[in-house]
């Protein structure tokens, strides 16, 4: 541990004691991530170590807007109920001074391995896209979940293809056949959004074998990549940056798809038609591990960068900023990404009530779950007296709308043109709403403020049945 290390260390600990006097109440989620204090954004090295969930996750715990990134931790038994334990990854050397940025988790012979950017911006006049800053590819090991022991700069811009420009970043790591294999995003120096495969025989020496890219340009910049296998299918997962609207499309200032790789993602493998992962407000940079039961979980931040100023968080008032979603389990029906909640998520509920046509329901506690099986014709689910969500089978419109500005803080309205919704999950945490349509192939992710109290649902439709549950 350097001086600097701990000098930082100790300035973030002083911060979150800090926080956690003001014993702030309102808007704080009970089963989400969040930071104990400032920013947060991407999760980063998931895992599980030592039968124990792992999410790290990028943290300014200095600047509630962002600033320089740590990586924060919150450790779970059950995916559930999170605790946190600190920021153990920290800017402290030359090569990762202007943060450190996102990255993965291999865990192998309780080690864990955790590769990330380290991200450098050089002082003087660059346009830091073509020139003045640096992007190091860095491993930084642990044997206890706790420390990171060692850090090694493994590669440099020097390191990837002559044609990128200096954005190339958040390695993804996981091990097939005996040999290791890395995901990065890149911006090429023609502004197109690329994806590069890397492989190594030893975790340290890497060698890019393959570029992932549509034919057409698909934005200028791709970040967070994974690539899985899932259900017989290669899934590629981006967030492009770049993307115009279209349509109820890409309505959010950066994106999130996936798509299925058609070939082999080493050698000639090509992304198919990519869709929307999530078609909320709230969603960006998702990460996925493989658990020890087998189970693919996603976890995505909940939040979205550079959003226009109307777009804010009132959290930022109390000094803290965005969460992390629920953990979803992942499968592939019809070639589309699914998503649904962890089972555990079910444990949490104790009351159930159940309900034919519609419905009202004053709740007690800012933190419930709705399900929904609607039969046919039109139906309206109000959360909190200010957010809708909809969906009316004559125009095949599924919508979630803010109709209360000061709820929804300048979000409006997010649709998808759905040919029929089947079923409906609404989960409500405190300031996080998730929506999980069609047996999790259509999600819908946003942050919302009701005023303490204001914990109101309404479901209107005749042909509705469902059920209400709570703590
Ligand atoms: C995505 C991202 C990553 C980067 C990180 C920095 O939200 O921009 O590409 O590593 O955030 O915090």
């Amino acid at each position: 541990m350097n001086a600097l290390h701990r000098t930082l260390q100790k300035l973030v600990d002083e911060a979150v004691e800090k926080q956690k006097h003001k014993n702030i109440q309102r808007w704080i989620p009970h089963f989400h991530v969040m930071p104990p204090v400032g920013w947060l954004n991407d999760p980063n090295g998931l895992c599980e170590y030592e039968g124990t969930y792992y999410a790290f996750f990028q943290m300014s715990p200095f600047e509630v807007h962002g600033g320089l990134k740590f990586w924060g931790l919150c450790t779970s038994k059950d995916l559930v109920h999170w605790e946190y334990k600190g920021a153990p990854l920290q800017p402290d050397q030359p090569y990762d001074c202007h943060g450190a940025y996102s990255g993965s988790a291999l865990v192998e012979d309780g080690v864990m391995y955790v590769y990330y950017t380290g991200n450098v911006k050089l002082q003087g006049t660059y346009d830091y896209i073509n020139n003045g800053r640096e992007s190091n590819t860095v491993l930084a090991v642990s044997r206890d979940g706790k420390t990171f022991e060692t850090k090694k700069l493994l590669m440099t811009n020097a390191d990837y293809p002559w044609d990128l420009t200096c954005h190339v970043r958040d390695p993804k790591v996981w091990k097939q056949d005996d040999t290791y294999y890395m995901v990065q995003g890149a911006r090429t120096k023609e502004d197109k959004g690329v994806v590069l495969v890397f492989s190594s025989e030893d975790k340290e020496h890497w060698k890019c074998i393959h570029r992932l890219q549509s034919e057409e340009t698909f934005g200028f910049m791709w970040e967070c990549p994974d690539l899985y296998e899932l259900d017989g299918y290669t899934v590629l997962s981006i967030s492009p940056q770049g993307l115009e609207a279209d349509g109820w499309k890409y309505r959010n200032q950066y994106q999130t798809v996936a798509g299925i790789i058609h070939g082999d993602f080493r050698t000639d493998g090509v992304p198919g038609a990519f869709r929307e992962i999530d078609g909320g407000f709230d969603f960006y940079a998702p990460q996925t591990f493989v658990d020890s039961t087998g189970r693919r979980i996603l976890i995505g931040w909940m939040g979205m960068a550079d959003a226009d100023e109307q777009y804010t968080n009132r959290s930022v008032e109390d000094g803290w900023q965005h969460v992390l979603t629920l953990p979803r389990e992942l499968s592939v029906r019809d070639g589309v990404l699914c998503q649904n909640p962890v089972r555990e998520i079910g444990t949490i509920w104790k009351q159930k009530e159940r309900f034919e046509g519609s419905y009202e329901k004053h709740c007690e506690t800012d933190c419930y779950e709705l399900t929904l099986l609607p039969k046919e014709g039109a139906w309206k689910v109000i959360l909190s007296k200010g957010l809708e969500l909809s969906y009316d089978p004559e125009a095949k419109l599924f919508c979630m709308e803010f109709t209360d500005k000061e709820l929804g803080c300048g979000r409006t309205i997010r649709g998808r043109e759905l040919d029929e919704v089947t079923d409906a999950r609404i989960i409500v945490d405190a300031s996080c709403v998730e929506v999980f349509l069609n047996g999790g192939k259509d999600v819908f992710s946003t942050r919302f403020y009701p005023e303490t109290g204001n914990y109101q649902v309404e479901v209107h439709g005749e042909h509705v049945t469902g059920d209400f549950l709570s703590c």
